[in-house]
């Protein structure tokens, strides 16, 4: 009972309920990110934290002197200095699979807001300008028959085949692993290597965690072997596109849209694509529904009742700390 969890936000109530009755919780009371020496300061006499859209630095973490566990309430962890957790022998948790569905709700309401041309639509109804009918006006894009290209394929890259097949469209996927034959033939997905999906897909959606191999891997070439009428669609992390690279694509008709939840600099967001008229942005919200941020919150908590309990939590990212 004598552990202190600090958790970075006012989450669901529920959650905090659970954890206080293991530990005394603090709450930080502002749904808006620390600054990195608020947090330091915060994190000087807690065991446990749980952060959401918080990055927890090096400088925060040394200053971090009893922390031994940080769980993350989200799936990507790439704001958490993971060396210096490492080092310190911090356990790190997130909380996967709870936020796939979701998260590829909104990858594929991008998709077809993009193909569709909807924001644009809305935005003309609103300014009073629409005088008549039009035959030639907003054309979009058809899926059905379309390449949907997933590059990567983990649990979100799934529900987004799963989503691409109820809209009948040819499935291709480029990820390190095979699926295992079952999900192919669910999806009638097929397996093909980097050149081939992006030189192939109508649709290509983002579905990698962001790592030194992944940032900037879809970058000036490779947005120049795609076909001029595609379309890219991002609810994974905003650097794994060179973002001035794709201003430039988009602005140059290289490529016809994207659907952008997520940015290299967030909250900032480059101001070429501010001016572009085929782009959708989104204040990344791939899992802001009410179930599912529940559900994160729950899968948190549940991950640092297990560590303070004793137990191997459910979800740890940083195994060779445990062992
Ligand atoms: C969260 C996310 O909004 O889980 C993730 O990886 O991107 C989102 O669900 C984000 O983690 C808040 O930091």
């Amino acid at each position: 009972m004598n552990a202190r969890v600090l958790i970075s936000r006012p989450v669901n109530q529920q959650a905090i309920d659970d954890l206080a009755k293991r530990c005394q919780v603090q709450v930080h009371p502002f749904d808006a990110p620390m600054a990195q020496e608020v947090l330091g300061r915060e994190l000087a006499t807690v065991d446990g934290f749980m952060p959401c859209g918080q990055i927890v630095g090096r400088d925060a973490i040394a200053l971090a002197s009893k922390l031994r566990v940080i769980a993350n309430i989200g799936a990507g962890y790439d704001h958490i200095d993971l060396d210096a957790c490492n080092t310190r022998r911090i356990v790190v948790t997130n909380t996967p699979d709870v936020l796939s569905e979701a998260t590829a709700d909104t990858a594929f309401a991008l998709l077809l807001s993009t193909a569709r041309r909807l924001i644009e639509g809305d935005r003309y109804v609103r300014a009073g300008t629409w005088s008549h009918w039009q035959w030639n006006f907003l054309w979009g894009a058809d899926l059905h028959g379309k390449t949907l290209g997933l590059y990567g394929c983990g649990r979100i890259g799934q529900a987004m085949a799963c989503r691409g097949r109820g809209f009948s469209m040819r499935i291709l996927y480029h990820a390190r692993h095979r699926l295992p034959t079952s999900l192919e033939h669910e999806f009638r997905a097929e397996l093909v290597d980097k050149q081939t999906i992006l030189r192939e897909s109508d649709f290509l959606s983002l579905h990698v965690p962001s790592t030194t191999e992944t940032r900037h891997s879809i970058g000036k070439a490779e947005l120049a072997l795609m076909k001029p009428s595609a379309f890219i669609i991002n609810t994974a992390r905003g650097n794994i596109i060179d973002e001035e690279a794709l201003v430039q694509a988009l602005a140059a008709g290289q490529i016809r849209g994207a659907g952008l939840d997520v940015f290299e600099n967030e909250p900032k967001v480059h101001p070429g694509l501010m001016r572009l008229n085929n782009v959708t942005l989104l204040p990344h919200i791939g899992s802001a529904t009410a179930e599912t941020r529940s559900r994160m919150a729950g899968l948190a908590a549940q991950n640092l009742i297990a560590f303070l309990d004793g137990r191997r939590p459910p979800n740890v990212v940083n195994p060779q700390v445990l062992d």
